[in-house]
């Protein structure tokens, strides 16, 4: 396997974009991407999307992202697991390359989610539909079963969930590509609308349009497109029981914990060595489960990280330095390539304002549905 370097990125605004098309966001991102490096060829694309065909009605992504960036004859596909397929693009496009097949390779993520479908439904078809959907649940609605167990188990309060949003919104605050740039407080966060009890309007990533992508090559190749490629060190892939009611313990992201102990083992490095990370927040609860699965916290003492300032900007291991998914925006099929780009920023000094100090090692977890599949990867600072 050869050493695999990011050497560009690019990404759209993310939000309410109604006078962008998918197409118009994917060419912006990879068009990004590819200016940053000086590239204007590539050996094969991937397209992280979850549900083109139900958010605006087209499939067949690969072949319409490739033709509009004027590639048409490139290898290019669409790659799909729920929330998790920009993660999972990635990680194709990783292998893609450290496999020796090609050089140059396109990992990107769009969605376009604002477009008039039935949002709540076309997630849905992330769960079970037999087991799950069939029965009334939403995606809210899973993600404040497994905030319940949680509770349950291991004593989180409300506030602790209230503090994740409340730091990411302080994160986000300061990205200028984030859908919701203002900062929240405790208190506006617990009088939020209600959605599914316990998780409230300011517990929930929003419903957003954007695009990512990122360039790939050979390390060795690296110096010809820029002089600070940041390095993927490893990549982990695991999956669980798509039913929830299935899990042993729903308050534990299995998938997540065995993603990381692929991708810390491909890395040979452990939860201690991380210094900044993208976590996939798509509701609050879902980064404390995530920090327990990845190490950072023990289990059941992850809703204290936020509020302590553990996982804030400035803390032992800041979290979520882009706003994560509820203040940056969740573009379903985007988000983990999204995630790739934050943590290529922080680790090349390029995050401004949310610079965190001297990172050279970062992660980003990215998942599908209740947590289904999930994605890790780890990076090294190549310069
Ligand atoms: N966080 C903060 N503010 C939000 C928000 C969010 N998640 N979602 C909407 N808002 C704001 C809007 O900007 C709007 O503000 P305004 O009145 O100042 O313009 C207001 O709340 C109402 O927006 P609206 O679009 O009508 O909200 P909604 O009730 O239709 O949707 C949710 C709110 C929480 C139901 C929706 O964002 C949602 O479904 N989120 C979860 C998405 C999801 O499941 N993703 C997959 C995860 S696995």
């Amino acid at each position: 396997m050869r050493e695999v370097a990011i050497v560009g990125a690019g990404m759209t605004r993310f939000g309410e974009l109604w006078k962008y098309s998918l197409r118009d966001l994917f060419v912006e991102a990879a068009r990004g991407a590819l200016e940053s490096a000086g590239a204007d060829r590539l050996d094969s694309i991937y397209v992280g999307n979850m549900s083109g065909g139900q958010f605006v009605g087209q499939e067949h992504l690969g072949p319409l992202c490739a033709d509009h960036l004027g590639m048409a004859g490139v290898a290019a596909a669409r790659v799909e697991s729920a929330c998790a397929s920009g993660g999972v693009a990635l990680r194709l496009a990783y292998l893609d390359v450290a496999s020796g097949a090609s050089d140059l390779v396109l990992a990107a993520g769009v969605e376009k989610m604002n477009d008039g479908a039935d949002v709540t439904a076309v997630l849905a078809t992330a769960s079970d539909q037999e087991n799950e959907v069939y029965h009334g649940i939403t995606f809210p609605g899973l993600y404040a079963m497994i905030a319940r167990a949680h509770m349950a188990a291991f004593g989180t309060t409300e506030e602790d969930l209230a503090w994740v949003s409340v730091k990411n919104h302080r994160h986000g605050a300061k990205n200028p590509n984030a859908q919701f740039r203002r900062e929240v407080t405790v208190e506006e966060v617990m009088a939020s609308s209600p959605v599914a009890a316990p998780l409230r309007l300011l517990h929930c990533s929003p419903v957003t349009d954007g695009a990512a992508a990122v360039l790939l090559c050979p390390l060795s190749e690296a110096k010809k497109y820029t002089d600070r490629p940041v390095k993927i060190r490893g990549s982990g892939f695991a999956t669980s029981t798509l039913t929830l009611a299935d899990r042993e313990n729903p308050a534990v992201l299995d998938a997540v914990q065995l993603a990381a102990e692929r991708a810390y083992k491909a890395a040979g490095v452990g939860p201690k060595d991380i210094q900044v990370a993208e976590v996939h927040d798509c509701f609050s609860i879902a980064e404390i489960c995530c920090i327990e699965a990845l190490g950072f916290a023990d289990r059941g003492r992850g809703g204290q990280a936020a509020r302590s300032g553990m996982t804030a900007l400035g803390g032992k291991i800041p979290v979520n330095t882009s706003g994560g998914l509820k203040s940056k925006g969740h573009p379903v099929g985007t988000t983990g390539v999204a995630q790739a780009i934050e943590i290529f920023e922080q680790l090349r000094g390029d995050a401004g304002e949310r610079q965190a100090n001297g990172a050279r090692i970062g992660l980003t977890q990215n998942m599908g549905g209740s947590g289904a599949s999930s994605v890790v990867h780890i990076y090294e600072r190549g310069f």
